[in-house]
């Protein structure tokens, strides 16, 4: 499948044509989904928060003792598969082919995507997630690893049921995040946000979101919630690389209205890349 692949597929730093692009069916990568990833987005060849996208894939490739390149060897092939466009940057590394030696002779895969149609609001099914490690900490706590099956089969599940994805709870009952992106919601004026030591993903675009929110002037509390909280909200959105700051209009089958805060929100979001990547 090349169809949203701009330009060509850097594989260990070889530009390859899209359409013959590939690696290894030994790959555990492939086998086992042992690797990592990272997902940026190119605005007209920069790369927003690079570095931070770089430290995030080391501190994964770190957990799951991968072997990287050097971060200056990265950031180069990133900065060529952007190749001036708008989309979305993505890297893979893989665990290798060597069965006795997994995280060596691996792959590392970087290219443009353009960006999927993206809807003005999303939809989101209430989902318990019961792999989720809500809180334990283990090898692989941080990490961004190519094992997503879980918040795939979310997503596949949420839309079974006529909604566009998931909101993942703990146990039930507390907040986590989406299978691909992070959960904020408003209530009297304040974001809600749950905070990284439920070991969700720590999200370049939540981070950015409430530095966003500190510049314009609305309070955030980061801790642990539960449903009743999200539920309750009194605007709800989502914050991810690809979709950015994106208002949600149900969760489970509470509606909500793309509301002002949200809105500011995402505009100073905006005023915020706009001032990092001129
Ligand atoms: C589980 C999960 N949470 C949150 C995010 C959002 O992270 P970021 O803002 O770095 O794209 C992602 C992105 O893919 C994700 O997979």
């Amino acid at each position: 499948m090349t169809a949203r692949t701009i330009g060509d597929v850097l594989i260990n730093g070889v530009a390859t044509d899209p359409g013959t692009a590939s690696v290894s069916v030994f790959d555990v990568g492939f086998q086992r989904g042992y690797g990592c990833f990272e997902a940026m987005r190119s605005y007209e060849g920069t790369i927003f928060r690079l570095d931070g996208h770089l430290d995030r894939l080391e501190r994964s490739a770190d957990h799951l003792r991968i072997e990287l390149l050097d971060h200056f060897t990265l950031r180069a092939w990133c900065e060529t598969a952007a190749g001036g466009g708008d989309g979305v940057v993505r890297v893979y590394v893989t665990g290798g082919t060597d069965a006795s030696a997994l995280g060596t002779n691996n792959a590392t895969i970087v290219y443009l995507e353009s960006l999927p149609d993206l809807p003005p609001s999303i939809r989101l099914d209430l989902l318990d997630a019961p792999w989720h490690s809500d809180g334990k900490v283990s090898e692989l706590t941080g990490a961004k690893t190519l094992s997503y099956g879980p918040n795939l089969a979310a997503t596949i599940e949420a839309k079974s049921k006529g909604f566009d994805d998931a909101a993942l709870l703990g146990g039930g009952e507390v907040v986590l995040e989406g299978p691909t992106f992070s959960l904020a919601w408003v209530k009297d004026g304040m974001l809600f946000t749950p905070s990284l030591d439920s070991q969700i993903l720590e999200s370049i675009t939540r981070e950015a979101t409430l530095e966003a929110a500190d510049r314009i002037g609305v309070d955030t509390t980061v801790g642990r919630f539960q449903r009743e909280d999200l539920l309750g909200a009194d605007e709800v959105f989502i914050m991810s690389t690809v979709r950015e700051v994106m208002p949600v209009t149900a969760v489970a089958d509470v509606s909500f209205e793309p509301g002002p805060v949200t809105s500011r929100l995402r505009n100073a979001f905006d005023d915020l890349v706009r001032s990092e990547i001129l």
